[in-house]
């Protein structure tokens, strides 16, 4: 059968990216993230669709020419139609639109969050394609889900965050301690040197399978505010320590939910996406799992778990295979479920 080549376009938050796959393979995915936030601590939705609008042409550009291919090769397009910020998600929904009509080939819209958890379906050399039934567990700096994966296109959220997502609770407590945003990464990089029973910090008690982060961050601050009294150079002295702390209880958290979801479902095969998965904490407790419960545990290759447009490419050529196509009264969505 003749090859598929779909471009993938993501602009849901704060990372303009464009792909181009041949059929299940990633010919190239360049994505251009957004540097100006970072001295706002957190993303500023109007500053970033300006960016998205600065970005998207020669993002898409760059995507097509290191694919090797001309836009008239171009099967069908493939867009982030939300969850996400409203003004970043009409950049790329107008692109797509725009050049599908000019190209007059098939539109494809994509659900960001299905899109995290269909990454595991890329054709990558190393990495195994999760079997069906699984769960996902997708933990980003905006979402923190369990999913039950039956089928490609049968998805079902069976727990989330009822506040902040993970990755805002590593950002935040980073904040907490001075680190720059995003402080993910740099609290991850200092637990690895600290003691992480230093600290005990209570862990919410949510109902089911659901999340809950916000009261963890106020225990932070109230715990270092109150070191801070009785010793100003508490965070320099022990910020291995706090970080180990901070991310062993988060990472507590994770894995007794996904315990739960797997005794619950039956299902021991766990895949996870979004950037938190990128900790080396939640990859090592995933291994262990492995051992202790039997799991069987899938991580997709790093640049395809960040926002990325790979990921909405890989959705797109899945729909194509069914000619699940949409068409030009299509709009974004902020919020938007399975
Ligand atoms: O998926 P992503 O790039 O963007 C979205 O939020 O959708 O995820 C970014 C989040 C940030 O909150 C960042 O701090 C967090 O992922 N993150 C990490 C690590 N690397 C990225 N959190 C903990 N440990 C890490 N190694
Ligand atoms: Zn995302």
């Amino acid at each position: 059968s003749q090859n598929v080549y779909i471009l993938g376009i993501e602009s849901s938050c704060d990372d303009t990216s464009a792909a181009i796959l041949c059929n299940d393979r990633v010919l190239s995915n360049v994505v251009a993230s957004q540097k100006i936030h970072e001295q706002y601590g957190g993303v500023v939705p109007e500053l970033a669709s300006r960016a998205h609008q600065q970005n998207i042409v020669p993002v898409i550009d760059q995507a097509i020419k290191q694919a090797g291919i001309t836009k008239e090769d171009l099967t069908a397009i493939a867009f982030t139609r939300g969850p996400g910020l409203m003004g970043s998600l009409l950049v790329g929904t107008s692109f797509a639109k725009s050049l599908a009509l000019a190209l007059d080939i098939p539109l494809i819209d994509v659900n960001h969050m299905q899109a995290h958890i269909l990454a595991h379906f890329i054709d990558e050399e190393g990495f195994d394609k999760p079997e069906f039934p699984f769960l996902a567990l997708t933990i980003s700096g905006g979402h923190t889900q369990v999913v039950k994966v039956t089928n490609h296109f049968d998805m079902e959220i069976i727990g989330e965050t009822i506040d902040d997502a993970v990755g805002e609770a590593f950002d935040k407590s980073a904040k907490i301690l001075g680190l720059p945003y995003p402080g993910g990464p740099l609290v991850d990089k200092y637990a690895q040197l600290g003691n992480p029973k230093a600290f005990p910090f209570t862990k919410p008690r949510v109902d089911g399978l659901n999340f809950s982060f916000s009261g963890l961050k106020t225990g932070i601050l109230y715990f270092v505010q109150k070191q801070l009294k009785e010793n100003p150079n508490f965070i320099e002295e022990n910020l291995h320590d706090v970080c180990a702390s901070i991310q062993y209880t988060i990472i507590n958290i994770l894995i007794d939910k996904l315990k739960k979801a797997s005794k619950e479902t039956g299902i021991k095969s766990i895949a996870i996406g979004g950037g938190v998965s990128a900790n080396s904490g939640i990859r090592k407790a995933l291994k262990e799992g492995e051992f202790k419960y039997g799991w069987k545990t899938f991580v997709p290759k790093f640049e395809y778990t960040t926002d990325n447009a790979a990921m909405i490419g890989i959705v797109g050529y899945l729909k194509y295979l069914q000619q699940d196509f949409t068409d030009m009264s299509i709009v974004a969505k902020a919020r938007i479920k399975f």
